[in-house]
């Protein structure tokens, strides 16, 4: 899996750095192209000269070269790498990639790679313990960073816990299994939907809703790094782009109708994640709308149903959608099921603690055609793009494969 591959290796100041000097040569010797970044701290722990007879290149420490001035780009590190691995990584770094901060090279290169980043934490196990790293784990596994769990066992303080960078072996194995995961949706077109959309009353106002897009984003990320082609038609959202995945900006449920229903022409599934507005008003006041002593009536008309839509022209494809309820949860989910004649629904109700808007987790229950339904416990909602991704696996592959209806 790793032949001819291009890893990035980021090697930051823990005293793990020495298992860097192994995992570099595992992976020179599986045929994978690898290159080194270092942190300054990291030169104390292992020499620049060890790890670049080990990857074969030079090892990238400084933004330039302080004898002739040539510029180490971050940005073309991060275009040539097929995956950035951070191993490893210490609780410092963690946090600074964590909240964007960019003062070493290792870390610009972070920001600005588009490829899948992997970090293998190394620390003490009450630094790892630590809500603040614990936080900063979190938000990293949000966004789409593969966590290569320590180990527990001996660390450098003499104590014992979690702490421990897992081995260089394990490490190859789980790089080896994430290319190996690409490969499962490879030749699939999919499309996502994500985030709310925004109805315009007049040139200022207009009616939204709570969805921050991050279920959807979440799904188009795992989607992607399972080798499918993600057209992700996206609401108004802060969240950057998933790595390989062409997003579509739309904003009203409108536009989001013509970007989803065209790109599904071409395409072999859909996932329906959008919180798509029911009704837009009748009339958008081209002026600001002036207030008066009156209470103000605002006609609104129904919009089209994006997924009905898709199920009605379904054919072979894949169809999933999502009913975020308040209550009369399963009946409402399985009424959605039917009607839109989906493969299967995700449920997600309100009255659960930790799901629904904003929140980085969610607790789901998937209800399939046959009636089947499999409830999940809360997790990150990276973990939840998981399950579903999986089902959807599932659904190309197993007999239940849909008929054309
Ligand atoms: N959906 C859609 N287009 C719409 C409305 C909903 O594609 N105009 C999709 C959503 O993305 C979701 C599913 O349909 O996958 C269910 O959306 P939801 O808003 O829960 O259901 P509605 O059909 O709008 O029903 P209600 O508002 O009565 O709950």
């Amino acid at each position: 899996m790793l032949q001819g591959k291009h890893i990035l290796v980021g090697v930051t100041g823990s005293i793990a750095a020495y298992k860097a000097a192994i995992l570099v040569r595992g992976l020179v010797k599986e045929g994978a192209s690898v290159q080194v970044v270092m942190t300054p701290l990291a030169k104390e722990f292992i020499t620049p000269l060890t790890m670049a007879t080990l990857s074969k290149n030079p090892i990238l420490v400084d933004f330039f070269d302080p004898e002739d001035g040539r510029w180490n780009s971050h940005v073309s590190l991060g275009e040539w790498a097929d995956a950035y691995l951070i191993a490893p990584a210490t609780a410092n770094t963690l946090a600074k990639m964590a909240h964007g901060i960019a003062d070493n090279l290792l870390l610009t290169t972070y920001l600005s790679a588009r490829c899948p980043v992997l970090v293998a934490p190394a620390m003490d196990l009450d630094m790892f313990a630590h809500p603040a790293t614990t936080e900063n784990l979190s938000i990293l596994r949000n966004r789409g960073v593969t966590i290569v769990e320590p180990g527990e066992g001996e660390l450098a303080s003499g104590l014992t816990g979690k702490g421990r960078m897992a081995e260089p072996e394990e490490i190859i194995a789980q790089l080896d299994r994430f290319f190996e995961k690409k490969k499962s949706l490879l030749g699939k077109r999919m499309i996502v939907t994500a985030g709310a959309t925004i109805e315009s009353i007049d040139p200022v106002r207009f009616i939204s809703n709570h969805s921050t897009g991050k279920m959807g984003y979440a799904i188009a990320a795992e989607l992607a790094e399972r080798g499918a082609e993600v057209t992700l038609v996206s609401g108004r959202t802060h969240l950057p782009i998933p790595a390989g995945v062409q997003r579509i900006d739309v904003l009203s449920a409108a536009e989001m109708y013509d970007a989803t229903v065209q790109a599904y022409a071409d395409a072999d599934g859909a996932v329906m994640c959008a919180a798509v507005a029911d009704y837009t008003p009748e009339e958008v006041s081209d002026r600001k709308l002036k207030k008066s002593d009156d209470d103000l009536c605002i006609r609104l008309r129904r919009t089209r149903d994006i997924a009905a839509e898709l199920g009605r022209t379904k054919g072979n494809r894949i169809l999933v959608g999502f009913a975020l309820e308040t209550d009369s949860e399963e009946v409402n989910a399985r009424g959605k099921l039917g009607r839109k004649n989906l493969d299967f629904i995700v449920l997600n109700s309100l009255r659960d603690a930790g799901a629904g808007f904003g929140v980085d987790t969610n607790k789901i229950t998937i209800i399939e055609r046959s009636g089947e339904q499999t409830s999940y416990p809360l997790a990150s909602k990276r973990e939840v793009a998981a399950h579903i991704v999986d089902k959807i696996e599932t659904c190309f592959i197993g007999p239940e494969t849909p008929k054309s209806v």
